[in-house]
């Protein structure tokens, strides 16, 4: 097995429950406890310098050093713009809102990010072949990867997500299944399926450097906002991958000393129809407890059981942050303003944030002064042909 990266500063992994650490340079799914696995480097103030950027392609490997140490398979991720948007800002009352773009990704969503830090990984490591259950944008993500890696990959997708997702994945050479039920039943079918067949799983956060991928979208606003952070960063949850890399990312850069103890409070928008984080948050509880017939068509939101739901709340509540969920149609109307006031054709998961931040606003939770950052997930154009289908089950 290759060695690691000289420039990446990976120093182990480290179990985000028990603590227990492992080789960063080997194939990883869970701990032995069953709880996910962070990536941790050697991090401290003045030894990586910010002014190191400047000479480097604007794409999400430009953070090398906090990056895993694989030879990227890349095709480009990261590097979105983060739209100020001033018509959508007047419309919903607030003085300064920022779109961080995710739709210009390859394959047109952010699980670019995660699913490019993972197949590096997984190629690394020298892992066989790939398999993931999907909701749709991972799945595509994973098959293109895993083209570009050379490994070939198994994608399991509900049998009610559009039939676009299906031809893109085929497209990439995957195999495609089709499961009964939700991206739960999905991971059911791929462990019974992929028994003792050698295939690794990337669920998100079955394995460590998915993670990793997604939590340069906070490098990136810091990056864009000359290395200051806004007061409020709205977030579609349905896994919860970018939320916690996102949190991962403040703390790694307030260790190199690029930015401050300052944070921002995080929201966790999902859908009134699949909404595990809300009630566990509106409970008081620790972890999510299962939602019973999840029904939404923003397909990323339509996670029952998020099996990050400890760190999701944690990285909640440790911000003073909250989490809000929002109607079918109030997300439809939401990704209607975002393509009719600023051009940006957004997937039902985008639209929820607009959704999200008018009833925050409404409530006075956020106030018209503070700086916001909202988050278009995917390119509305996958949609199109598939519009979200207001109460259908
Ligand atoms: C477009 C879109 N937005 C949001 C999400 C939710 O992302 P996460 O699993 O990181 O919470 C997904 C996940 O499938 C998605 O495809």
């Amino acid at each position: 097995m290759p060695g690691l990266h000289p420039v990446s500063r990976i120093d182990h992994l480290e179990c985000s429950r028990c603590g227990r650490r492992r080789s960063a340079n080997e194939l990883a799914g869970l701990c032995d406890c069953g709880a996910p696995l962070l990536a941790r480097y050697r991090l401290s103030p003045g030894e990586v310098s910010t002014r190191l950027l400047r000479d480097r392609p604007w794409d999400m490997w430009r953070y090398r050093e906090v990056m895993p140490p694989g030879e990227p398979v890349t095709l480009g991720e990261g590097g979105t713009p983060l739209l100020l948007v001033r018509r959508l800002s007047r419309e919903v009352g607030l003085e300064q809102l920022w779109i961080k773009e995710e739709g210009g990704n390859p394959t047109g969503s952010f699980k670019a990010r995660g699913l490019s830090a993972a197949v590096t990984m997984a190629k690394h490591c020298g892992a066989p072949e790939l398999a993931i259950p999907s909701a749709g944008n991972a799945g595509s993500a994973l098959a293109a990867y895993g083209a570009a890696a050379g490994i070939p990959v198994h994608v399991f997708l509900p049998r009610d997500t559009p039939a676009l997702f299906f031809e893109e994945a085929r497209a990439y050479g995957s195999t495609v299944h089709a499961v009964e039920g939700t991206i739960r039943d999905c991971a059911l079918a791929l462990k019974e399926q992929g028994a003792g067949k050698g295939w690794f799983d990337v669920s998100t956060l079955k394995e460590p450097y998915r993670i990793e991928g997604k939590k340069t979208m906070g490098y990136e606003i810091a990056e864009q906002m000359e290395w200051s952070l806004p007061d409020w960063i709205l977030y579609p949850t349905g896994g919860g991958t970018g939320l916690i890399g996102m949190v991962k990312a403040f703390e790694e850069m307030e260790a190199l000393g690029w930015i401050g103890s300052a944070r921002p409070r995080m929201v966790a928008v999902q859908a009134a129809g699949c909404a595990p984080i809300v009630r566990a948050l509106d409970q008081g509880e620790d972890a999510a407890s299962l939602w019973e017939n999840p029904v939404t068509r923003a397909w990323g939101l339509r996670v029952p059981g998020p099996l990050g739901d400890r760190l999701i709340l944690k990285g909640i509540r440790g911000s003073r942050g909250t989490a809000a969920a929002v109607t079918e149609e109030e997300m439809a109307d939401g990704a209607d303003l975002l393509a009719r006031l600023e051009g940006v054709l957004a997937c039902p998961e985008g639209g929820a944030g607009v959704a999200a931040l008018r009833h925050l606003l409404q409530a006075g939770v956020i106030r018209r002064t503070e700086k916001v950052v909202l988050f278009n997930t995917g390119t509305g154009l996958k949609y199109l042909d598939n519009p979200l289908e207001v109460g259908r089950g």
